[in-house]
């Protein structure tokens, strides 16, 4: 078995025993830490990534990247979102997700994001496809024949008023729009189809890059989010379904500036 493969089973077996983890810790949660005044850790949060991290380093002596308590990166690192959608974990709905990737010498390998209290388990290796419990996933290319829905992220780290101007040309060029709190998730929904695409004017790398290689194995188009320290400082995230390249790229050059895409995608 090639290593590449053993760490892709090891995380599939890890985002679900982190996922157990913290369902067991939601149900006697302790007040959640105000990061900001929307940005939320509980214990929770900080249990997982510390289990993540003791698993990942035992087991393969890489380094981690974790939300919660940072890391080192290095040519053999794992980029972890212990809970991705805290506030909506902390509100009790389903919509949270522990994410996992795994970058060799600067490129995503591996991506994984358990969603556990639907048992819905996203996994993509680099050139191996994209799976949503074991079977195989495509997003939509527009195959609904209805108007595009495009999740758009937000947070604290962009102004409101910029925001809000991308959801005005969105409309305007005739694309749906929604927010649903977990930005790994909302790639994931793109990657089976559920989403024709997501957007974040600025998301960090943990919570980003497994989605972003769910989304590319399973046929959809990014942009280059590691190019210019996003591996580090977080960067602009475009994920959407190849049908919507040109009408995306249209709407965010006035937003955020050109989109390069990685790997090229058609327009
Ligand atoms: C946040 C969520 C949210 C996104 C933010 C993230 P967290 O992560 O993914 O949907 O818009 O940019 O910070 O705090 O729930 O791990």
């Amino acid at each position: 078995m090639s290593d590449l493969q053993e760490r892709y089973d090891f995380a599939i077996g890890l985002a679900v025993e982190a996922g157990a983890l913290a369902r067991r810790m939601r149900g006697a949660m302790a007040a959640a830490d105000a990061k900001s005044r929307l940005d939320f850790c509980t214990e929770a949060d900080l249990a997982v990534e510390r289990l993540i991290r003791e698993r990942v380093t035992t087991r393969f002596g890489d380094t981690m990247i974790g939300e919660e308590d940072g890391g080192d990166a290095s040519d053999s690192v794992w980029v972890v979102d212990p809970i991705d959608g805290t506030t909506e974990f902390i509100h009790g709905t389903q919509r949270w997700c522990i994410s996992l990737a795994y970058l060799r010498a600067g490129q995503i390998e591996i991506g994984v994001i358990y969603a556990p209290d639907d048992d819905r388990l996203f996994a993509a290796r680099a050139g191996g496809g994209a799976f949503l419990n074991g079977r195989p996933m495509s997003v939509s290319h527009l195959a609904h024949g209805a108007v595009p829905v495009v999740e758009c992220g937000w947070s604290e780290r962009r102004p409101l008023a910029t925001f809000t101007d991308l959801l005005h040309r969105l409309v305007a060029g005739g694309i749906e729009f929604r927010r649903h709190g977990s930005g790994a998730l909302g790639l994931a929904d793109v990657a089976c189809g559920l989403n024709d695409g997501y957007i974040e004017l600025h998301i960090n790398a943990w919570d980003a890059l497994a989605g972003i290689l769910l989304v590319r194995e399973a046929g959809g188009c990014t942009n280059d989010f590691l190019a210019d320290g996003g591996l580090r400082n977080g960067a602009c995230l475009v994920a959407v379904t190849p049908e919507l390249v040109a009408r995306i790229a249209d709407t965010l050059t006035a937003s955020s500036g050109p989109i390069r895409w990685f790997p090229p995608c058609p327009s």
